[in-house]
């Protein structure tokens, strides 16, 4: 009879051991997870800025420069040369997302809702398929609907893109000397324009320093920057998931691994988010769209790009 439980002791130790070890290999698994709740469905969000050595990567540099002064009117007429231009830009930037045929089916955008325009359609559009229109989209971007900026590319790859996109339809409204002249005049593309600086957020903080402005000083200015923000509606959402926002701020000034990607930024609202200037449930606040939009006004408003 002592036997017996000797023996069943010595299963009932093993079952605890094993119950340990596969928690400890779950919850070292768990940086690799995010959860997100869209529609009230945890979601598993991918961390793609990994490169192969697993280090994560900060903004690309790009150097500010002043584009050579834009011909505008010559886009009255498309030509064989800026169609050829503009689908090797699409190839490269837009097709993850827009699909090879333009219908809106790329790979990296089947999880995105809204999804990505099917350029093969003339309706539902937010800012519309003229080109004033769709030049403002790649000005812009639409971030809290998923679709970037692409202000970083000069004024000509963005209209040899726009009469690649156009070529998708026959039904895209026609060129006129008018809407040519108000995209010049907006956007001052004869005078030639300054591209923005696109820099790596921790390197935008040290230059500040260098600059012997105080990183209070930098928050305030920002602060100052999202409160009279009425365009742009991450800067809605980021009022909506903060109590403090300079003490959130100044949490983001001194920790800029968050610039990496859109899970790091996920961490630091989840790290002792009241004292930090965050509401409690931050992160649970926010769905995918509205993360992406965050993550990218953040760094925008840190390099002040
Ligand atoms: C990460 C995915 C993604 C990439 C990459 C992307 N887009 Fe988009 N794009 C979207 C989404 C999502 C929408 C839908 C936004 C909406 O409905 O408001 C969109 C919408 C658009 C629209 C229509 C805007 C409107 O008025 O409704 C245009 C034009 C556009 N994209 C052009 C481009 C071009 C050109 C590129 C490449 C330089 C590109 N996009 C790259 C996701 C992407």
């Amino acid at each position: 009879m002592k036997d017996y439980f000797k023996f069943y002791g010595a299963v009932y130790i093993i079952f605890i051991i094993g119950i340990i070890v596969m928690g400890t290999m779950y919850i070292n698994d768990l940086p690799n997870v995010t959860k997100e709740r869209i529609g009230g469905l945890p979601v598993v969000v991918k961390d793609s800025t990994k490169d192969s050595t697993g280090k994560v990567a900060d903004l690309p540099m790009i150097k500010g420069t002043l584009s050579p002064p834009t011909d505008v009117m010559k886009y009255l007429a498309s030509t064989p040369e800026m169609v050829d231009k503009g689908k090797a830009l699409f190839t490269m930037n837009c097709v993850s997302c827009h699909g090879e045929q333009g219908k809106g089916d790329g790979v990296a955008g089947a999880n995105l809702n809204p999804k990505p325009r099917n350029f093969h359609e003339m309706t539902g559009w937010t800012n519309g398929p003229a080109i004033t229109m769709m030049f403002k989209t790649l000005q812009e971007g639409i971030t809290s609907r998923g679709m970037a900026s692409y202000s970083n590319l000069p004024p000509e790859d963005r209209l040899n893109l726009i009469m690649y996109v156009r070529t998708f339809s026959p039904d895209y409204p026609p060129i006129t000397q008018v809407q040519l002249d108000s995209i010049d005049q907006k956007y001052s593309l004869t005078k030639g324009v300054k591209m923005p600086n696109q820099i790596p957020v921790k390197m935008a903080m040290e230059l500040l320093l260098k600059e012997n402005m105080t990183i209070d000083q930098k928050v305030a200015s920002m602060v100052k920057s999202v409160n009279e923000n009425k365009t742009d509606t991450s800067a809605v959402v980021f009022k909506g998931i903060t109590s403090n926002m300079t003490k959130a701020l100044t949490v983001l000034a001194q920790d800029s691994t968050w610039a990496n990607n859109e899970a790091s930024l996920i961490k630091i609202f989840d790290n002792n988010p009241v004292q930090n200037g965050f509401k409690a449930r931050a992160s649970y606040m926010l769905n995918a769209q509205q993360l992406t939009g965050l993550h990218a006004f953040l760094k925008k408003l840190f390099t002040g790009a």
